[in-house]
Parts: C-alpha cells; structure tokens; sequence
C-alpha cells in the first residue's frame, strides 16, 4: 500500500530517476534507511515500503561509499547540488565522489517521456491521461542536471 501523500514521479523527476540509474549513482548511494538508533538519528525517520510501492525497480540498494539519500530531499538547496555534481570537491573537500560536469550540456527532449510514464501505469503507478499529455512538454529544453536535482529534491518527502 502506497503511504498517504505519496505521489508519482513528475515527468522530470522521472527522466531525473533513469539518469539516477544510468551513472550509476546506487553503486554508491543506498535509498533505505534501517529502523536503527543511529540511522534515524543521522538520515531521519526509518523507510517504509509504502514510500516504494511505485518505484520500480527499487532503489534500496545496499553499497554506502557516500550517505544514505533516501530523505536527501529538501535537505540542500537546488544551488548546492548543482555545485556538488559539478565538482563535489567544490563543496565537500574530502569527498571521493566523482564529477558529472555532462549532464548540465546534456539536454532533453522528452520524447520517450510519455512512454515511460505508460509503462509505470501499467505496473500500477496512478498516472493521469493529462500527466502523460504533458510529459514531453514539460521535460523537453531542460538539462539532464535540471532533471537529476528536480529527482533528488523530492526523495523521501511524501512520509508524512
Ligand atoms: C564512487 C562513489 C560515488 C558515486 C558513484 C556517487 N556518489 Fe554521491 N557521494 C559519494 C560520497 C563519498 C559522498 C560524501 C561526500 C560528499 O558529500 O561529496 C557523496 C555525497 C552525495 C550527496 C550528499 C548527501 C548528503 O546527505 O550530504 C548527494 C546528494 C549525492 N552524493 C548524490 C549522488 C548522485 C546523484 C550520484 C550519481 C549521479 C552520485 N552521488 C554518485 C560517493 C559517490
């Protein structure tokens, strides 16, 4: 069972999530908080499985080189994750993580966007007729960086 307040991807945070998967990021990062002391304490509260119901496939993973992201959403501003992506030295001195300076010149057309969110319709994802309508507009000019942060910015927000 989907949480209460959990909705779907929007076309740009969708596009942001195959980016998510395409460079990788969960060979570093983990999406699951576990209901440890320590964890709640450091990421917030534990996650459920209702905040995953609609994430397929799941982002759980279970390799942390860097931080848990699972409630990363909201936790930065748009300006910090632009500037951390581009050079995470920049902002974090120590970090290992690697650059991803392409994806502010990669731009999107949004062309398979519409098909995309058919797909998550058919595994259950509650998309409407107008979001699917929409979906090329709303992703087409942007760049892959716009569509990765708008992705970051909502994880593990809908747990109310
Ligand atoms: C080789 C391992 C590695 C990869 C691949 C990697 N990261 Fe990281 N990431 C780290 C490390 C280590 C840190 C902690 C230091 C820092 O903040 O830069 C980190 C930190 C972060 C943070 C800050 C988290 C916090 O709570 O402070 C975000 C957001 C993030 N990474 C997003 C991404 C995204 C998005 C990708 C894929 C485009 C990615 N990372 C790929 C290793 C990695």
């Amino acid at each position: 069972m989907p949480v209460d307040g959990l909705r779907p991807l929007t076309a740009l945070e969708l596009e942001g999530r195959d980016i998510y998967v395409r460079e990788g990021c969960y060979n570093c990062h983990s999406q699951m908080i576990r209901p440890f002391r320590d964890e709640v304490e450091r990421y917030g509260h534990y996650s459920v499985a209702g905040e995953s119901v609609w994430d397929h496939p799941f982002q759980w993973g279970s390799k942390r080189t860097g931080p848990d992201l699972a409630r990363v959403g909201e936790r930065y501003s748009d300006d910090w994750h632009y500037a951390h992506l581009m050079d995470p030295r920049a902002v974090v001195p120590e970090s290992n993580m690697p650059a991803f300076p392409w994806l502010d010149e990669n731009v999107l057309d949004g062309k398979l966007t519409a098909k995309k969110m058919e797909v998550f319709r058919d595994f259950g994802v509650p998309y409407t007729d107008e979001d699917i309508q929409g979906a090329q507009e709303s992703v087409n000019g942007k760049t892959e960086m716009q569509a990765l942060i708008a992705y970051l910015q909502q994880l593990g927000t809908h747990l109310k």
